[in-house]
């Protein structure tokens, strides 16, 4: 059984389509602890209710970023998580925070990268006229949005899209995407520069 650590910081809905997958044995893993920088984030609440450990760390709280991330840390130490799960989490990380767990966090965003990393991917996608747009999972290095690859699925954007109805049709598959993301890391994976080989395919 691998363990997870969940950040977010918001609605939570890939944390609760991680979790079920756990549960229901399709993920060979446990999350083992929830963190936000948002006292309101509704996952937090979603993770209490189910009896995860959650906490929420306001990053305004503290003087600077390191500090912040040092508590953020320190709870990360105390649940031994083997990966790292970034889902909907709004800050940047340190690269001392990406070394310390090196090719063991991940993240999903909203758009097929590398096109429109950073803020309000579905808003650039649907301003840029793009056709197709999606999700990736991939693993966090120090770039903004830019380490290796681990699945990516794509969605049609429709004539007269709103940014709010892509980004409802993209998050449709980016909950199937990030437990099959996790799924296939659970199986074992090396990383050969950009590329991710999984060592138990599919
Ligand atoms: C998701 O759409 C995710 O791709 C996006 O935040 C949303 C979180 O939703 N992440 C980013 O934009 C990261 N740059 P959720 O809280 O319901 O999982």
């Amino acid at each position: 059984m691998k363990r997870l650590a969940v950040l977010l910081s918001g609605r939570g809905s890939n944390f609760l389509a991680i979790h079920d997958a756990c549960v229901s044995k399709a993920l060979p893993a446990e999350i083992v602890c929830v963190i936000s920088n948002k006292v309101d984030a509704r996952g937090v609440e979603k993770a209490r209710e189910l009896g995860i450990p959650a906490f929420a760390f306001d990053h305004k709280q503290y003087p600077n970023r390191a500090a912040h991330e040092a508590e953020v840390i320190a709870t990360l130490e105390l649940h031994r998580p083997d990966f790292v799960i970034l889902a909907g989490y709004m800050r940047l990380l340190s690269s001392a925070f990406v070394a310390r767990f090196r090719h063991r966090i991940t993240n999903i965003h909203p758009s097929l990268l590398p096109s429109f990393p950073g803020v309000d991917a579905q808003k650039q996608a649907v301003e840029y006229g793009v056709k197709i747009a999606g999700c990736t999972v991939h693993l966090v290095d120090e770039s903004l949005d830019g380490g290796p690859i681990l699945v990516q699925r794509t969605v049609p954007v429709l004539d007269g899209d709103t940014p709010d109805e892509l980004a409802a049709r993209i998050l449709g598959e980016e909950h199937g995407a990030y437990v099959e993301a996790i799924r296939k890391l659970c199986g074992g994976f090396r990383v050969e520069g950009r590329r991710v080989v999984f060592l138990l395919e599919p």
